[in-house]
């Protein structure tokens, strides 16, 4: 078995490729061109061999994509015998229906892509909508980090915690946290323009006086979400905030106008690979791989 880490899940890959047993993580060459065309290149025979190709597809998506679909097609060509995907973050997933008239299913195309490149099976992780897996015939496996989460916050002895949802998609996520932590949970209902993308939170005594804090989400772009809950939460005497995501984007400024809200940390995993990486998910991936 050969593990190819992505040029996006380079540490990632090397994690799963050293946790698994007799594999060899295959060195890869990659570059981008002037004109800003990926290149790569991987450095092992893949002929017969099953191969567990690691890329997750955060920003800059549309070139991390890339970089996965000559990965797998590099691996097709080399007659690998199976390719599995392990892509933690599928870009476009937000975009699984089309909302407006005029719009593309962008996530389709990029479930469809990845199957036809010749993909035998795909893991994700925590992915935005379940309906994105429904575009793919081959099979799937939608990875949770809860456990991982849990056990993150458990060992930082939080004060009285409570697990907030910042929206209702984040809501079933929250109230799982609450019964493996033993705590409480709320949620915040958040509302989106469709033309413009802006959100808007809905007032509400969240029952967080003196008490620690803990958000829970998906993704966090923008950061505008979590820094709408956070400022409403601190004028309601939440104690200490953390934000935590699977996939931490961060885009911009989302960083400093999360902490500017009021929050202590933010706690990502390594889906995303910054800073605020601070869950590693390959154990859960090695896990789980290995019980199939
Ligand atoms: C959307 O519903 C997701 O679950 C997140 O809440 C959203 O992507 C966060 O985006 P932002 O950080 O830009 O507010």
């Amino acid at each position: 078995m050969i593990v190819v880490p992505g040029p996006a899940s380079q540490i990632l890959g090397v994690e799963i490729g050293k946790l698994l047993k007799n594999v060899v993580i295959a060195p890869l060459l990659f570059k981008k061109f002037p004109d800003g065309e990926a290149y790569l290149r991987i450095g092992a025979d893949l002929k017969g061999e099953e191969v567990i190709i690691v890329q997750s597809t955060y920003p800059p998506q549309d070139y991390h994509l890339m970089q996965l679909y000559q990965m797998i097609d590099a691996a097709r060509t080399a007659e690998a015998k199976k390719i599995i995907t392990f892509v933690p973050y599928l870009a476009y997933s937000r975009q699984d229906k089309t909302f407006l008239n005029g719009e593309p299913l962008s996530s389709k195309i990029v479930c469809k892509t990845i199957e036809n490149l010749g993909v035998d099976e795909i893991y994700v992780l925590d992915i935005h909508s379940e309906l994105v897996l429904d575009f793919f015939t081959i099979p799937t496996h939608n990875l949770m980090a809860l456990d991982l989460f849990c056990d993150y916050f458990n060992k930082l002895s939080l004060h009285d915690p409570i697990i907030v949802a910042p929206d209702e998609g984040a809501l079933k996520k929250a109230q799982k946290a609450a019964e493996m932590m033993n705590c409480d949970s709320t949620h915040i209902c958040k509302t989106r323009d469709r033309h413009t993308g802006e959100t808007a939170v809905t007032l509400k005594d969240m029952n967080v006086a003196n008490r620690d804090l803990i958000l829970i989400d998906d993704i966090i772009s923008t950061g505008g979400t979590m820094a709408k809950v956070i400022q409403m939460a601190k004028s309601q005497g939440a104690n200490q905030i953390y934000a935590a995501c699977s996939h931490a984007l961060l885009i911009q400024n989302a960083k400093t106008r999360i902490l500017q809200a009021g929050a202590i940390d933010i706690v990502g995993t390594n889906s995303v690979d910054t800073e605020c990486a601070k869950i590693s998910i390959a154990p859960l991936f090695v896990e789980k791989f290995s019980r199939q």
